[in-house]
């Protein structure tokens, strides 16, 4: 996988390729600055009077004063200004961030978040079928808003370039929008610590100049009738399967898929069956059906995987003997 951070960022922040990004880099150095003077301030006055009232010869200890109006009402009321300032800054910002704009045509797009893998999916006229894809395409200046699942546990959405990030979370739909000003590619990370492979569950967004290139990337991406399925079959266990079951013999959150096909297979609850093709076809739509004895019950349903695509799948399984 190599160090993806180091592709897209250097020692400083990342580009700035959403129309929030600006405001959010403004806000944070806002905050950074104004804190950066008080504490020079602070520590600096306090280095000078331990120098200055030190104790030695000759110098003789004053009365400790109790009072002084102009002091206190300048030390309450100069940090209530900068409060509000803060305050109105960083509202203004994360109400633009949170707030789609309601006249704008916008990019909908369906995501999946599941261990350990990012799912976009796009629906509607240009897209004919809707396009189940690894990576997230989009159009500058198009607005462009999230729905997101997961089926497993909490992962996060980050695009450090657009400076946004929302969690994704069982049992609900987040949303997130953002609006990207620079065509590109940048990182997508999962920024939610979601089991082994949390740090490879990254993928890329695309920002495309043009509708009609991103619906091209789209169709091109998603499409899997072209490729041979001796080829199609490792890519689909590799994005799919592979996290869970290996293929070398070794048990993992799942059976192992070395000589899965043609065996016996005992399940919880007692039941036996031969592992075939339905075997392997029901287990893909609905896994709990039947468990493998010893395994927990955790592994999601795939019933987005194309029959094509399941076809080569099984001949995949069949090849590793
Ligand atoms: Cu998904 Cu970390």
């Amino acid at each position: 996988m190599g160090l993806p951070l180091a592709q897209s960022a250097g020692f400083w922040f990342p580009d700035q390729a959403s129309d929030v990004a600006a405001g959010h880099d403004f806000t944070f150095f806002l905050i950074l600055g104004v804190c950066a003077v008080f504490f020079f301030l602070i520590t600096g006055a306090s280095a000078w009077f331990v120098l200055k009232y030190r104790k030695r010869a000759g110098h003789k200890e004053q009365a400790t004063s109790t009072h002084n109006t102009t002091l206190e009402i300048a030390w309450s009321a100069i940090p209530t200004v900068l409060l509000m300032v803060f305050f109105g800054v960083s509202t203004y910002w994360y109400w633009h961030m949170v707030n789609p704009p309601m006249n704008e045509k916008s990019l909908d797009v369906a995501v999946e978040g599941r261990k350990w893998k990012w799912w976009f999916e796009y629906k509607g006229e240009p897209f004919k079928s809707p396009a189940r894809v690894a990576d997230l395409y989009v159009v500058k200046d198009t607005p462009v808003r999230l729905s997101m699942v997961s089926p497993d546990v909490i992962h996060s959405f980050f695009v450090p370039a657009f400076r946004v990030k929302q969690d994704v979370v069982p049992g609900r739909i987040n949303r997130l929008w953002f609006k990207p000003t620079q065509v590109g590619t940048f990182r997508l990370y999962c920024t939610e610590y979601c089991g082994q492979d949390h740090s490879e569950m990254t993928a890329w967004v695309h920002v495309f100049e043009t509708e009609a290139e991103m619906v091209q990337a789209v169709i091109k991406a998603a499409d899997t009738k072209s490729i041979p399925p001796e080829e199609l079959g490792p890519r689909l266990y590799a994005e799919n399967c592979a996290s869970c079951h290996s293929k070398d013999g070794k048990a993992g959150l799942g059976p192992t898929f070395k000589g899965l096909l043609g065996s016996q297979r005992e399940f919880e609850g007692g039941t036996t069956a031969t592992a075939d093709e339905a075997y392997v076809r029901e287990s893909l739509s609905d896994p709990k059906a039947k468990v493998v004895k010893g395994f927990n019950p955790v592994m999601p349903e795939f019933k987005q995987l194309q029959a094509h695509e399941v076809d080569a799948l099984i001949l995949y399984l069949k090849s590793l003997k």
